[in-house]
């Protein structure tokens, strides 16, 4: 049976992470100290239980718990040899757990322990990190919360933060909690109610003395020119310069975007201060190991156009690596990590909004919310008095902390497809779904684009949702619709490298039964639709100069003649020959243009379910149901051919082993010799 002081801990945690305005996602920990039986000797032990590295407080369960001794945890003290050796605790951790000890402890855990009260909480609540951060944040602790709360001045998380709060409230008995410069709070409870609400009144006291004594224009005037651009046009602007900072983002190595016009993130850029505050940078560890020591900022009005915005961002991210590198250079010792890249993971553009980056789609939107986080404690800092992050060189030692790098070397590695972002067409259904599935389990984020735009979202949420997919409406054969959906993808995740051109329909007539209406529609939907498609997104290729994957599912029907299909196999043999002219084409720009000719494939598929099916079975005479084992017999394996295996065709094609091959057909059809390619 769960103990009830861990019961309390999870539902505390659970409740303070529920609200975005006590910490920002996955920051910050809770513990609480409590007494259990030992079941190696039946007698009663002391234990700490503190949220383990990693993971969210929102969702914090019992299994991302460290579970440790209290006494060994405390009797550290006996052996710490001192703040420079300081890391070397987390290891002696390992030492103290009870039982298998849960998830591995973090960092903070010292701080849990060592504070004496039965409840411990640690937050990086915006309102907080304000106070933490303002240069005369000391006073402003005492102005604010009287003797309740006592000022830490800024030091690396660790075992001797821990040991400075513990004395802190040994010498403190009135205080309830504290301000820890330049990072956010604690506060302590003998109870987890009682902690709980003096977190909140810590939190909630900041919050309400900033909104009564914050200057009225904490960014500084109104900067003319700077306003937001009217919502259309800043889209438009936004997606027509996506390609160009997805490269900026992507130089060292490819990342996935995510864009924000949020209206914090306008106002910032909207007034005189945000050039002098974002070159100053983030402040809590959390804040930026995810947006990097500081954004990149462009510095031209809202009104600016694309080609000026992208000729000045080239030079600014110049100027933004040869920065990066310098800090580096500065403060790296012989011990240092090696420099992680010196591209910009956040990069605001005036009137437009905020793009922000990262190894996969949830990094990358978090990336954004911390720098909404960020931009939300500059406010109240400068509302109050002047925004005064912690030094430079303590954000190198904890960028660069070996503990950092370790917590890194320890992650999986990434799948084949990560940081790449695919469109598939004509995903909500069949072969395309399929394709959309595969693409997505190989670590690819995928845009489902489909003239049924409620299927689409569905087949996007039963992959996993906005991080990993999204359902959005195209018609393939219509110009403006193809370029409406490729931007809807930028502005989705930040880039594009993947395009499948799966959506098509078959209609199965004579000669003399198809209509040129019959004929218009299908040549639309396929070649001509394809055709709209690549183009599209070739420009977007091609601008972001990370190369790229087209892929055509053609036919066995583009090579393979047979009767009653003379609209739907003339069009697939256009998109065969498509694949061979784009190829060539394409290649001086890393792209590589593919095709597969699948076959027979019944199950699942909408154009079979929709009278194709019915309509082959008649000319064969057999029943629709047997349809899927009449093409099974028909070829050399004898095989079904399923969505799936075409689906596993193109990600052989993407993936990484078919990197040299350009212009190829593959037929996924279980061997039909009168469809062979020579
Ligand atoms: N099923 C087979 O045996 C087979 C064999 C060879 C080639 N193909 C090709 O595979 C592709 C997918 O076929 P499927 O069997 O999965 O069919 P499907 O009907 O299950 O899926 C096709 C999808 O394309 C969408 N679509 C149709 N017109 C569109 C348009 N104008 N714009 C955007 N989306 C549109 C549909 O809404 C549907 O979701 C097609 O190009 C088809 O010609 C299929
Ligand atoms: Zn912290």
């Amino acid at each position: 049976m769960t103990n009830p002081s861990v019961a309390e801990l999870i539902s505390r945690s659970n409740s303070l992470g529920a609200d975005p305005k006590n910490t920002n996602y996955a920051g910050g920990n809770t513990s609480a100290k409590g007494t259990e039986k030992d079941p190696a000797t039946g007698e009663e032990v002391e234990l700490l239980w503190v949220k383990g590295s990693g993971g969210d407080l929102g969702t914090l369960k019992e299994t991302g718990l460290a579970t440790l001794r209290l006494d060994r945890m405390r009797a550290l003290v006996n052996v710490y040899p001192g703040v420079e050796r300081e890391d070397e605790m987390v290891a002696a951790f390992d030492y103290c757990l009870h039982g298998k000890g849960g998830a591995a402890p973090s960092i903070d855990t010292a701080m849990h322990g060592l504070v004496d009260a039965a409840h411990v909480d640690h937050l990086h609540p915006d309102s907080g990190i304000a106070i933490a951060t303002a240069v005369d944040g000391p006073e402003l602790t005492t102005k604010i919360f009287g003797e309740k709360v006592v000022w830490v001045p800024w030091r690396r998380p660790g075992f001797q933060l821990g040991l400075d709060i513990a004395e802190i409230k040994k010498r403190n008995p009135q205080a309830i909690g504290c301000i820890l410069g330049g990072h956010g709070i604690t506060a302590w409870g003998d109870t987890s109610e009682e902690s709980q609400q003096n977190s909140l009144w810590i939190i909630d006291t900041a919050a309400t003395y900033i909104a009564e004594h914050s200057r009225s224009e904490p960014f500084g005037p109104a900067l003319p020119g700077y306003a937001e651009l009217p919502e259309t046009e800043r889209h438009a602007k936004a997606a027509a310069l996506t390609p160009t900072i997805r490269s900026i983002a992507s130089a060292d190595k490819p990342q996935i975007g995510h864009f924000s016009d949020d209206d914090a993130v306008l106002e910032f850029l909207a007034h005189a201060e945000h050039p002098r505050l974002a070159e100053m940078g983030t402040s809590c560890p959390d804040h930026f190991l995810r947006t990097k020591v500081k954004p990149l900022v462009l510095d031209l009005p809202a009104d600016a156009s694309v080609e000026e915005s992208i000729a000045r961002l080239h030079q600014l991210h110049e100027a933004y690596r040869a920065d990066y590198q310098a800090y580096y250079d500065r403060h790296a010792t012989a011990e240092s990590p090696a420099i992680r890249g010196a591209d910009p993971a956040i990069v605001l553009i005036p009137g437009v909004g905020m793009f922000s980056f990262g190894k996969d789609k949830q990094t990358a939107r978090v990336a954004g919310e911390f720098y909404l986080n960020a931009i939300n404690v500059m406010r109240g800092a400068e509302g109050l008095s002047t925004y005064a992050p912690i030094d430079e060189s303590e954000k190198f030692r904890i960028e660069y902390w070996a503990l950092e790098e370790a917590k890194l070397q320890r992650m999986p590695a990434p799948k084949p497809l990560a940081t790449r972002i695919a469109l598939v067409t004509g995903a909500a259904s069949g072969i395309g779904k399929a394709i959309a599935e595969r693409l997505a389990e190989e670590g690819a984020v995928v845009a489902i684009a489909d003239l049924n735009l409620a299927k689409a979202r569905e087949a996007a949420a039963e992959i996993g949702g906005p991080d990993k997919a999204v359902g959005i409406a195209v018609d393939v054969s219509d110009e403006d619709a193809v370029i409406k959906a490729i931007n809807e993808t930028l502005l989705a995740f930040g880039g594009l490298d993947i395009v499948v051109n799966n959506a098509g329909l078959s209609l199965s007539k004579s000669l003399l039964d198809t209509t040129a209406k019959d004929w218009d529609l299908q040549h639309n939907v396929m070649a001509k639709g394809s055709f709209l498609v690549s183009k599209a997104a070739a420009s977007v290729l091609i601008a972001q100069g990370l190369g790229g994957d087209v892929i055509y599912i053609s036919s066995k029907n583009s090579v393979f003649a047979g009767p009653n299909n003379i609209a739907y196999s003339a069009t697939k043999a256009d998109q065969a020959h498509q694949v061979r002219l784009l190829a060539a084409e394409l290649g001086e720009h890393q792209i590589r243009v593919n095709g597969i000719n699948p076959d027979g494939v019944v199950q699942g598929s909408g154009i079979f379910a929709s009278g194709w099916g019915a309509n082959r079975a008649a000319t064969y005479g057999i029943e629709e149901k047997d349809l899927g084992e009449f093409y099974a017999q028909r070829t050399i394996l004898k095989r079904e051919v399923l969505p799936r295996n075409v689906a596993n065709a193109v990600f052989a094609l993407v993936g990484p082993e078919l990197s040299h091959t350009t212009g190829l057909h593959v037929p996924v059809d279980a061997g039909v010799a009168a469809a062979f390619l020579r």
